[in-house]
């Protein structure tokens, strides 16, 4: 199955460099999420998905199982753009709902892993073999535009990850993509709602240490990326509540003064003992801000679902037709 690329040619480390230099630079000290997901890292967080504490995986395929056939019904869908795909795990109850639907014909899987991107495509297209499945690698922030342009499409963004963009790339990630669809495709959007804290900060604190691994592996990344000398063991897992912005941010903190050299970028990073660097928010969703923010970039909402607990929703969105004059 090939793959086509858009973090090749050198993109990843150019953007992977003008990151880390941004972030360990500032004060305080900031990692985006998006470089977890190495192979490892989306191996760490397929574990996190099968951990008692993490709900939102199980409660999102919950209310898949339930509203795939609804969705599907009133997208009317040819074409499934997936954005951070994964492992596709939850996507197979789409794929089953659009073909049995009768309209199903292409898959397109984005994610930044071609590892874990080229898994799912390989297997999805077993399971559906008359599929057209194109995966693409690519980061969902910078590349929209060069997403499927053709067919009726539906495009799916699962899991809550667009908790981890803050609100300002929130807004402009929601209006490129209303930029890049026309009236007849739909969007549907997976977000964890806002819950008790302490639930919350358990799911991202699991006692086995499967996200503090997961949240070390960044580390890893630079070390083999950029040729950097972390000790991924001298930092300690952080996950806390942020009441007012209502997200949950993990944190790496420094167990002891270090001095880190990071070779690609010719860089000496010190960290005073206890100084925390942040490296994922994961915000949490009400009802009314997630439909404003929707109908703000430009999308009419037509379905809110939610599991029988309340924890998670999926909020399904089309692109409204053009004002006649
Ligand atoms: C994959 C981004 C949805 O924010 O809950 C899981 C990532 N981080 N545990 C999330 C994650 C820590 C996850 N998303």
């Amino acid at each position: 199955m090939s793959v086509t690329d858009h973090l090749g040619g050198g993109y990843l480390r150019q953007a992977l460099e003008s990151d880390v230099r941004a972030g360990l630079t500032s004060s305080p000290k900031w990692l985006p999420p998006k470089w977890f997901y190495d192979a490892a890292g989306s191996e760490l967080f397929s574990r996190i998905t099968r951990l008692a504490e993490y709900y939102p995986t199980r409660r999102e395929l919950e209310i898949l199982r339930r509203r795939a056939v609804d969705v599907a019904g009133l997208t009317r869908a040819d074409t499934l753009v997936e954005l951070g795909s994964g492992t596709s795990e939850k996507t197979v109850l789409l794929l089953d709902a659009l073909a049995n639907a009768g309209t199903l014909r292409a898959y397109t899987p984005v994610d930044v892993d071609a590892v874990t991107l080229a898994a799912a495509a390989e297997r999805l297209a077993v399971r559906y073999p008359g599929l057209d499945t194109r995966p693409v690698r690519a980061d969902f922030e910078q590349h929209l535009a060069l997403l499927p342009r053709t067919g009726r499409r539906l495009v799916a963004f699962l899991g809550g990850t667009i908790g981890n963009l803050p609100p300002a790339a929130r807004e402009m990630f929601l209006k490129e993509l209303r930029a890049t669809l026309r009236p007849g495709d739909t969007v549907l959007l997976g977000a964890d709602l806002v819950k008790d804290p302490a639930r919350l900060v358990r799911a991202y604190d699991d006692p086995g240490g499967v996200t503090a691994a997961f949240n070390r592996n960044v580390l890893r990344v630079l070390n083999r990326e950029l040729d950097a000398d972390f000790e991924p063991e001298a930092f300690e897992h952080v996950a806390l509540w942020d009441e007012d912005n209502e997200w949950i941010e993990m944190r790496l903190r420094a167990t002891r003064p270090m001095e880190v050299g990071i070779g690609a970028l010719g860089l000496t990073v010190t960290f005073a003992e206890g100084e925390e660097t942040r490296t994922e928010i994961s915000a949490k969703f009400r009802r009314e801000g997630m439909l404003d923010e929707l109908s703000r970039a430009g999308f009419a909402v037509c379905r809110w679902y939610t599991d029988s607990a309340g924890d998670f929703a999926l909020t399904l969105a089309a692109i409204p037709p053009p004002n006649t004059p």
